[in-house]
């Protein structure tokens, strides 16, 4: 057994859509302090999302301060930083100052829609997804930096002279607590631009000219664990260097350990993803999903295809916040569990699109198959069961791309809520596991800032750390689950919007 010194620890950084985290850890996965900060999302039209840059670095700076203040108070140092970030979500700053030139455009943001549907339709789609992995859909950066670029007065001119960086968050927090000393990002960010070539592993020239994009807004792409320079003590009250950095999602696959070919996770968010692990080459999806770089270290890159489910926890946040139906999101648990299992309600949280297998940016939300005799408890079920049945539409996409998973591996904040989990294992038919931590996230970009630094050896030692806390087996009537599929089915049928 690896042995570590009493009072080391590892500071993560976990930049989230609604939330900036910071969490201490022990080197043996025990957590030592946690600060968080929710902060405002601006929705200046409908279906555009942004956040303030400087609201984003604000929450982050005032977090990591207050857990290391008290991981120290409790006796605990950190050694080193890692950094996980919602990733897509795109920031361009000026080099000389620092200043961001416009909001943060978020990875929900639907605003160049019909850019990608421009490029679709000139038959662009097949090189996009042979390069990176991915779809043409507003969801990845390329797009949302082209549109920085047209939109703020200057910018592309100054772009081009290399008067300006582009980043996903990891790069601009980067960039901040190194004083503008770097500007990186690493492999599984960068795959989510829509021009890394993740098989060459290099930022493309052919997207970048069919984007719009000026090669020299880049950032440096690094591996997932190693030097991202160090955060100026000014910033956190002493140096620390930063030593792991991954997009959230990956980071909640090192988290899980899905360190194997088929080992997958789903993390229920803002919204949930599903990763498989694919091992050294991309699967290329013929139903959607995304090949995506899982993590890359000391130069070897490891693959996921991926399932995006834009609206999760963000449904359960509008039954509160938008609808009023409940007042904590634990609230919902006991509410779903007093629905009539068979009102046949639906809901359909296309709030911002639909996102994998649909890929439908322009479709709508729905709320389907009310009676007088449905209530906010039918509301209630059907909200968690809609990410239930988009974790089952992204299961089916993968069989159907020939990938199959014996069990699933669940965290976020979802993954607290049993009722939630016995309904995946019954409709998705696979074992469902929750393990000891829900804490994935935060603590894979711990862990990768653990292998940077060298407190440990290698992924293996991750895990000797997990351990499982439940698992849910399914059970249930088939009947009753092909009738609820088809119900699914038949609503999102309704929001499509190329439904006639
Ligand atoms: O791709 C978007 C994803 O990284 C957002 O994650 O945890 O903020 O829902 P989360």
């Amino acid at each position: 057994m690896v042995m570590f010194s009493k009072r080391k620890a590892l500071l993560a950084i976990d930049q989230g859509t609604t939330s900036s985290r910071a969490v201490v850890f022990t080197p043996d996965y025990k957590v030592v302090a946690t600060a968080q900060r929710e902060f405002q999302q601006i929705y200046p039209r409908p279906g555009w999302v942004e956040h303030d840059p400087d609201v984003i670095w604000a929450t982050v700076r005032a977090t990591a301060r207050e857990a290391l203040a008290a991981a120290e108070k409790a006796g605990y140092r950190a050694e080193a930083i890692g950094i996980t970030n919602q990733r897509e979500t795109t920031l361009v700053w000026d080099r000389a100052t620092g200043d961001a030139i416009h909001n943060a455009i978020v990875w929900q943001d639907r605003r160049t829609a019909d850019i990608c549907a421009g490029l679709r339709d000139a038959g662009h789609a097949g090189l996009v997804s042979d390069r990176t992995g991915l779809v043409l859909d507003p969801y990845f950066s390329a797009t949302k930096i082209a549109w920085v670029l047209d939109h703020v007065d200057g910018a592309r001119a100054r772009a081009e002279a290399g008067e300006l960086a582009f980043g996903t968050v990891d790069s601009w927090l980067i960039w901040k607590l190194t004083g503008g000393a770097l500007h990186v990002t690493d492999a599984t960010n960068a795959s989510r631009t829509a021009l890394y070539d993740i098989a060459a592993n290099r930022w493309d020239d052919e997207l970048l000219g069919l984007f719009g994009v000026p090669a020299a807004v880049l950032p440096d792409v690094r591996d997932s664990a190693g030097d991202f320079g160090r955060a100026d003590a000014a910033i956190l009250g002493r140096e620390l260097p930063i030593t792991g950095v991954a997009g959230d999602q990956q980071s909640a696959a090192i988290g899980q350990v899905c360190f194997n070919p088929g080992e997958m996770k789903s993390t229920y968010g803002t919204g949930a993803f599903l990763l498989i692990n694919t091992g050294d080459t991309p699967v290329r999806s013929k139903n959607k999903l995304l090949a995506t770089i899982a993590y890359r270290i000391d130069g070897e890159t490891t693959y996921a295809l991926e399932g995006s489910v834009l609206s999760a926890g963000a449904t359960v946040q509008w039954l509160r916040d938008g609808l009023g139906l409940i007042a904590k999101a634990s609230e919902i648990e006991a509410l779903a569990q007093s629905a009539d299992p068979d009102s046949g309600v639906y809901l359909v949280p296309a709030f911002t699109g639909l996102g994998a297998p649909y890929w439908d940016a322009e479709a709508r939300g729905a709320l389907t198959g009310l009676t007088r005799g449905s209530g906010r408890a039918e509301i209630a079920r059907a909200a968690l069961d809609s990410s239930v049945h988009q974790t089952c539409d992204l299961l089916e996409a993968m069989a159907a791309d020939g990938v199959e998973a014996r069990s699933l591996r669940v965290d976020g904040g979802m993954a607290r809520n049993d009722t939630f989990l016995q309904r995946l294992a019954d409709l998705t038919g696979i074992e469902t596991v929750r393990p000891a931590s829900v804490e994935a996230t935060a603590w894979g970009a711990a862990f990768l800032a653990g292998l940077g630094c060298g407190l440990f050896a290698s992924l293996e030692d991750g895990r000797k750390l997990w351990a499982a806390d439940q698992s849910f087996t399914p059970a249930g009537d088939p009947e009753r689950r092909a009738a609820d599929r088809k119900g699914w089915h038949d609503a999102v049928a309704r929001v499509r919007s190329d439904a006639v």
